[in-house]
């Protein structure tokens, strides 16, 4: 007997197998028992039929409680009305371990218990839907940057530096130094890029934010590329091909996850580049004729803003040249004006918020230690960094795509908590 999984049953129609499965629900009358199993690669109904089975298989068949693991055999077939597109027709089947009182059952449950179970709340199928995308939003990063010349480099995750300012900080002890928590990558990626050319680094990064809004987490993975010999505009180029790529291919590998999430694919589908470009200050006239008066030149943009201009388009927009008070240190300024920086956020569509944040480097050697100093920030930690500037300088730009708020975009999922497996919130590290 040939043991297979759920997702390769379409190449073995019309054979009998073996999957190794969980009950996820079940639904039964005196005849017939319909069985929902979920092997982790897929879900697929069990049809088990009373006049074809032994009396005892049946009545295990529909004694069975949510979560006992199983070995399944039966026959794979068509199935035209689910949208899977396929069935087994059980002819046997061997408990493998019982679960009794699963917390999680059919009916609607509050979101502090689901997320007190999300250990277990994984294996429900809208979360199994998420990870899925998550995961091919990963691989076609893999993809799009491998494609294009990029090589992965990785950060170190203990650092003696703050590329994105100190207020965030996760302070820890290396020995008898202090040290802390990356909040981004940049600047070592920013050394790489110098060795290698073009690179994109892959990994966790954490910030000591007290936001509890549906787009924080503490900790979340960024994607950020860095590249030497690329000023701000080749820049955002890069950036609507690379949103483009992967929005695209979760669209043409994720069909089954999309339905099940019931995102409107017609939204995604319109996501290729080149994306619409505003300035700040057209984005501040923009919202004082929206009739937003909070709002004033200088200031940063609040949830309700980044809405607010993403409404006015279809697509992810970029905003750019923010005023260099309310950004980095490390941001190239504006070769007319010495009040705004040479960077861009990218807002997604439909309130999903700030995905992207990225800008040109300062490459100049004294500009970049006279912000150091304006910033307050230990010159002795920067030192590697500055001498990056005293070696054959080059322009160069980056930026970092946050993961967690392009998975809740392309799934359409209202809260950052379930774009990832084991989300670290402002009140809570469990499970
Ligand atoms: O705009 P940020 O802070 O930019 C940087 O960290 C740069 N050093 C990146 C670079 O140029 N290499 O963060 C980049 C992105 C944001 O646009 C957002 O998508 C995501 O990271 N992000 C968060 N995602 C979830 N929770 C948080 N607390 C986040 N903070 C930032
Ligand atoms: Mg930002």
């Amino acid at each position: 007997m040939k043991k297979i999984t759920i997702q390769e049953m379409p190449k073995h129609v019309g054979e009998t197998v073996k999957i190794g499965a969980w009950l996820a629900n079940k639904r039964s009358s005196g005849k017939i028992a319909f069985l929902q199993l979920r092997d982790g690669t897929g879900f697929v109904q069990g049809v088990v039929v009373k006049a074809e089975v032994s009396e005892e298989m049946f009545a295990t068949a529909k004694g069975l409680h949510q979560e006992t693991s199983l070995y399944v055999i039966g026959e794979v077939t068509e199935d035209t009305r689910s949208s899977f597109g396929y069935e087994l027709q059980v002819k046997d089947i061997e408990v493998i371990s019982e679960s009794h009182d699963y917390p999680i059952t059919p009916k609607e449950h509050g979101t502090e218990f689901l997320m007190d179970n999300r250990h277990l709340w994984l294996r429900s199928k809208k979360q199994h839907a998420k990870m899925k995308v998550r995961n091919e939003l990963i691989r076609a990063t893999y993809e799009f940057f491998n494609d294009n010349g990029f090589v992965k480099m990785d950060p170190p995750i203990l650092t003696a530096s703050a590329p994105e300012g100190t207020s965030e900080l996760f302070h820890t002890k290396y020995f008898d130094e202090d040290a802390f928590l990356s909040q981004s990558g940049q600047l070592y990626a920013e050394a790489a890029a110098m060795a290698l050319g073009k690179v994109f680094s892959f990994g966790p990064t954490f910030r000591a934010e007290k936001s509890k809004t549906r787009r924080h987490l503490i900790e979340f993975w960024m994607i950020e590329p860095e590249m030497a010999f690329v000023e701000h505009d080749e820049s955002l180029e890069v950036q609507e091909q690379f949103v483009s790529y992967i929005v695209q291919s979760v669209l043409k590998n994720c069909k089954l996850e999309l339905e099940i999430l019931g995102r409107d694919l017609s939204k995604l589908e319109k996501v290729k580049a080149p994306f619409p470009r505003i300035s700040y200050d057209e984005a501040i006239e923009f919202l004082h004729k929206e009739g937003f008066d909070d709002i004033k030149w200088g200031d940063d943009f609040g949830a309700p803003h980044e809405t607010a201009i993403a409404n006015h388009f279809d697509l992810p927009v970029f905003i750019t040249c923010y005023p260099k008070d309310i950004k980095p240190f490390y941001m190239q300024p504006h070769p007319d004006r010495d009040d705004v920086v040479l960077c861009a956020d990218l807002i997604a569509p439909e309130g999903y918020g700030e995905i992207i944040g990225g800008s040109e480097r300062i490459w100049d050697y004294d500009l970049l230690k006279q912000r150091i100093q304006e910033h307050g920030l230990d010159e002795e930690a920067y030192n590697w960094y500055l001498e990056l500037r005293k070696y054959g300088s080059v322009p160069h730009s980056g930026f970092g795509l946050g993961l967690e708020r392009t998975v809740s975009w392309v799934t359409g999922a209202e809260h950052v908590r379930e774009t990832i497996p084991f989300p670290r919130l402002l009140n809570r590290i469990y499970p």
